[in-house]
Formats: structure tokens, sequence, C-alpha cells
């Protein structure tokens, strides 16, 4: 099948804090992510990229991170925007902790299924990826996405067809490009580090 490249924004202002939610734009690292994915992309045989299609989320580290690639075929999706953790926006995991320690252990027990106060799950996150799911089995080009941790762990786990329990803790890096390639038993996987 035809390859799906998937890629977390670069780094965001929050993310140098260890804040989360928020729309923070790129740190200057992230910004460099920017111009390497650039690169990358140009450049890559593992990509033809005169037919690229490049799908972001509306927020804003994600549009910055797709601003520099050409895309003459560019769609962005409020569908593909991280995870809204409601009442703890704006805070770090000990702020968490220490503001709302049921919450925060309700989250622990049950990760998957743990909906913020007015905030989402990942079961919220899995249920909204389906239109996007839908459309990219349609595509017939090769196709680049630029989201988020808890959304590309949704998205990764729907190509390798991991149990849901497993999706809040898979391993989504930053500054990575995952290349995934259906087979016709399972999902080829490369992974390629482009920023430290
Ligand atoms: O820290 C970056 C981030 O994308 C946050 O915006 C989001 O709340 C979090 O990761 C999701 O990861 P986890 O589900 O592990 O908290």
């Amino acid at each position: 099948g035809k390859p799906v490249f998937i890629s977390r924004h670069g780094e965001s202002m929050f993310n140098t804090q260890g804040l989360i939610g928020g729309d923070p734009p790129l740190s200057p690292l992230g910004e460099e992510y920017a111009k390497v994915l650039v690169d990358y992309v140009q450049q890559s045989e593992e990509l033809p990229n005169d037919e690229l299609c490049v799908w972001s989320s509306t927020m804003r580290r994600a549009r910055q991170t797709a601003a520099e690639i050409d895309k003459s075929r560019y769609v962005e999706w409020r569908a593909l925007r991280e995870i809204e953790v409601g009442v703890c926006d704006g805070l770090t995991y000990a702020q968490v902790k220490a503001s709302f320690p049921e919450e925060y252990r309700a989250r622990e027990q049950d990760k998957l299924r743990y909906r913020y106060p007015r905030g989402e799950s990942y079961l919220d996150i899995i249920a909204r990826l389906e239109p996007v799911i839908f459309e990219m089995e349609r595509q017939k080009a090769p196709l680049l996405i630029i989201a988020h941790q808890a959304v590309l762990r949704c998205l990764y786990a729907y190509f390798l067809d991991l149990p849901s329990e497993e999706i809040p803790y898979l391993s989504i890096p930053l500054h990575t490009v995952i290349k995934l390639t259906p087979q016709a038993f399972g999902c080829n996987e490369k992974r390629f580090k482009l920023l430290d």
C-alpha cells in the first residue's frame, strides 16, 4: 500500500516548560525542525514529494511545522487537534497532581477511558479520528500528517492494529518522522529522527 508519514509538530514553547494544553507557538528548536522537515520532504528517497499531500491540525504549532513545506495539496483538520485537557489547560503534570489529585489518580488508573473535566479522553480522540481515517484510506497519493502526541498514538495504533489499552503509552517522540507502509499482513515501519 501507499505510505503514510506521521510526525508530531516541532517542539513548542509549552513542551519546553512541561505544560499541557494551550495553543503555543513553536520554540526556536521547533522552528528548526520545521526547516529540516522541509529538507527531508524534498530530498528523502522515501518520499516522492511531487505528489505529496500534507495534512495538519488547526493548532498553531502544527501549522507552523507545516508552514515551509510546499503544500499544493494541504488540508487542515480540526479532528487532528491535540487532546483537550479542559480544566488542566496550561498546567504541568505536577500541578495537575497537586490541584486535582483525584483526577490525576483516575487518569493513572484508566488512561484510555479517562476524560478530563470539560475535556476529552483517548476514546474521544479515536471517535473523532474516524472521518480522518476514512479519508486517509481513500487517498491515492503519499500523505504526511503533522499532528500531536495523543492523536498520533491513536493513528499509529490503527495502522499497527494494536490493542487500544496500549494506545496511551505508545512512544511517539518529537522531531521524528514515522513512515508507515501497509503490507498484505500488518504494516512496515521506519523511523527517521531528524533532530535531537
Ligand atoms: O505534552 C504534550 C502533549 O501533546 C499535551 O498537549 C497533551 O496533553 C499530552 O501530550 C498527551 O499525552 P498524555 O496522554 O501522555 O498526557
